[in-house]
Formats: structure tokens, sequence, C-alpha cells
């Protein structure tokens, strides 16, 4: 999944803590007169290991600790609404359920089937199927992304929390997203996997900056803005492999986008039962997070080639149509609608302008769009991407 917006921020209006800001482009490293050759020398390490952007104010434990009671509050609510959302193992579907068999005569003609019908897409389609791919290999960060939350977090690796729980078994249900996607591009012949496979390498590395603060009510409507992204991406990628021919890739893409839903009804609860306890705090949060603009989760990407990796890709998604800002702007609708945000009342006047900022944002959203897709674009240059052999695309 991937969008590409304009890049305004707004600056929080709580007053927070403050902790990290790095200013400088790690790949442009400067001299530093007074370090020393050994510090010179650590710090180079430091950088290339680093984001490959520019990462922004970070701010850290923002929920204030009395609200801590809430998450505690809930752990048995958890217990009985979230984690029946979750697929026993027995019952989920394997990556194997949609591959060729290895093990049988006939594994080298599955594979050339594959290859046949992979034939018929197109590079673009490649390329956003790989960056999808890879969005779901950034899973580490995801799971660290969980459990940096204050009150949710699994404070032991196998923490019997509701919390806990829930987030080691969506992991473990989010993994054969990216396992499945990556093993059909390995067989399909029709991608560079040295280049995505270092591509995953300094995604995992560099992390993602989702600006949601150790909050659970920003981590969790994060989530759940995401977890529709990835419906609504892998449904498209699915709808487009079936008008290519290849109803085996449409299956797989389907299959995926099926647990994405399941994941995003389980957030979207989460966030609900928010509204029902603590309405002022929760639209606060929502109006928070959609200022900040929800980012995208592999938006750290690179290749080790293109600095502009994400965003071309993601204009590439949004040409074909599988991510587009009408998405963006439409995901917000239905979570408004879902959270029945419009309806909410004795907010505070902070709430209160909060709740109209957010209703009021999807038509706000969807009027720039349609503005700036009047304005008459550019005509630019194609670009290669490395992950189809330097192949160039038109974005
Ligand atoms: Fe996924
Ligand atoms: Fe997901």
């Amino acid at each position: 999944m991937a969008l590409k917006l304009n890049p305004v921020t707004f600056p929080s209006t709580r007053s927070l803590n403050i902790t990290f800001s790095p200013s400088r482009h790690p790949r442009s490293p400067r001299t530093l007169l007074v370090a020393s050759t050994s510090t010179k020398e650590a710090q180079k390490l430091k950088k290339s290991h680093g984001p490959p952007k520019e990462v922004h104010v970070q701010v850290t434990h923002s929920m204030p600790p009395q609200k801590l009671e809430i998450f505690k509050s809930l752990e048995g609510w958890a217990e009985d609404n979230l984690l029946l959302h979750l697929k026993p193992v027995e019952k989920c579907w394997q990556p194997q359920d949609f591959l060729p068999e290895p093990e049988s005569d006939g594994f080298y003609d599955q594979v050339k089937e594959l290859r046949e019908r992979a034939k018929e897409l197109p590079d673009d389609y490649f390329v956003v199927l790989v960056g999808d791919m890879i969005t779901e290999e950034a899973l580490p960060t995801y799971q660290t992304m969980l459990n940096t939350l204050d009150g949710v977090r699994d404070e032991t690796g196998a923490s019997l929390t509701s919390w806990a729980i829930w987030t080691r078994a969506w992991t473990a249900e989010e993994n054969r997203h990216g396992d499945l996607l990556n093993k059909y591009l390995y067989l399909s012949g029709r991608v560079d996997m040295k280049q995505i496979e270092k591509t995953i390498q300094y995604l995992i590395g560099s992390g993602m900056d989702p600006k949601t603060e150790n909050n659970p009510y920003l981590g969790f409507i994060y989530t759940s803005f995401q977890e529709r992204a990835t419906f609504i991406s892998h449904g498209n990628t699915a709808r487009l492999a079936k008008e290519h021919g290849d109803m085996k890739l449409a299956q797989i893409c389907g299959i995926i986008a099926a647990d994405e839903k399941r994941h995003e009804t389980a957030y979207t609860k989460i966030v609900e039962k928010l509204f029902e306890i603590d309405p002022d705090g929760t639209v606060l949060a929502l109006a928070d997070m959609m200022r900040k603009k929800i980012s995208m989760p592999a938006h750290l990407m690179f290749d080790g080639q293109d600095d502009n990796l994400f965003e071309n890709y993601s204009s590439v998604a949004q040409r074909i149509g599988v991510y587009t800002a009408k998405d963006y702007a439409d995901i917000l609708e239905f979570l408004v609608g879902r959270w029945k945000v419009e309806t909410l009342t004795g907010l505070s006047a902070e709430g209160n302008r909060a709740q109209e900022f957010v209703c009021g944002l999807p038509a706000r959203i969807r009027r720039l769009e349609e503005r700036a897709a009047g304005r008459a674009k550019q005509p630019s240059s194609p670009v290669p991407f490395s992950w189809i052999f330097g192949r160039e695309l038109v974005l």
C-alpha cells in the first residue's frame, strides 16, 4: 500500500516530551571538525544503518499516565472481544496452499504454469506488487511499533495479557502475507529478487516513523487506518490480476485482503471502545493523527539506488488504481462513520473543534486532490526501478 500526499505537517498542540531530531540526511554525511577519526567512523557506521530520510521531531509517551488504567481495565474486554478476531492456526490458510508443491512430481509443471500466467502481467503491476510485498516483509517493524505502545505492550515477549497475546498472534498471521507474496514473486521470474531483498533489509533497518508517540489511542487509530488501507490495496491487486487473466494470483491477493479486513474489524473495535469510555480523548487523538497525516508503513523504503523509491512506487500504485489519494479520503470517511464521530455529544470545546475538523476532512482532502488533478501535470521522464532490472516506468 502506498500514498503520496503533500508533505505538510502540523505541529502537535499538546506539550509533549520531545526526544530526538536528526536533521541531516544520513547519506549526505557532513564533516564534523571536532570528531576524532574513530568517532567519525562510528558515526558513519551509525548513519549507514539509519533511516534513509530525515525523520521528523519524535515525541514519546504523550498519553497521560493516569490513562494507563483504562487499558488495564480493558484486559477482560480484550479477552472477550478482541481475541475472537484471531483465527486458530489449524484453521488458517498457509502460503503453501497457494504455491507449487515442491515434493510433487508436478512441481516443475506447476512452476511453468505460474510463470506463463505471470507473463501476462505488466511491469507496473509487478512494481506495485513488489512494493506491497516489501511492506509486508517489514513485519518486525510493525510488531516493534505495537510494542512501543504504553499500557498494551508485550512486557516479556511471552506476556499472558490479552493485549500481548493479540499482538503476537496478529504478527504470526501477518507473517504469512509477505511469505506468500515473496515466494510467488521469486517463482514468477519477473523481478530482481536480490534488489528486492536488499530493499527489505534496508527497510527493516530503517524502521518507521508513524508518529504514534507510545500512545495506544494514536497507535490503534493508526492500525485501524492501515489495516483498511492494506485491505483496499490487496483487494485492488487481486482485481487487476483477475483482469489480466491470472486467477491464481487474484486468489493470493484476495486471501490476504480477507485477513486485513478481519484485522481492521479488530482494531476499529478497540477504537470504538475508546470512544465509548473516553470520547473527548479519542476524538482529540483522531484529529491529532489526521493533522500529522497517516504515513505509510514503508515510507522509509530504499533500494541502495533510488532516493525517491517510495514516492515513485506510490505514484505507480496511484496511476494503476491500487492505492490512491481518493482511497485515503474514503478510509477516513469510513472510520468517521464507523466510530459515529459526527454524533458524539458532551465534548469539551477542544473536542468539539477536533470533531468538526475530522468530519470535514474527507471532503477537504477530495477538493485538494481534485484541484491538484485539474492542474496540468508536468510530463515526467520515465523512472527506472531496480526491482524490474532497471526497466523504466512512467509515473
Ligand atoms: Fe498484511
Ligand atoms: Fe494487516
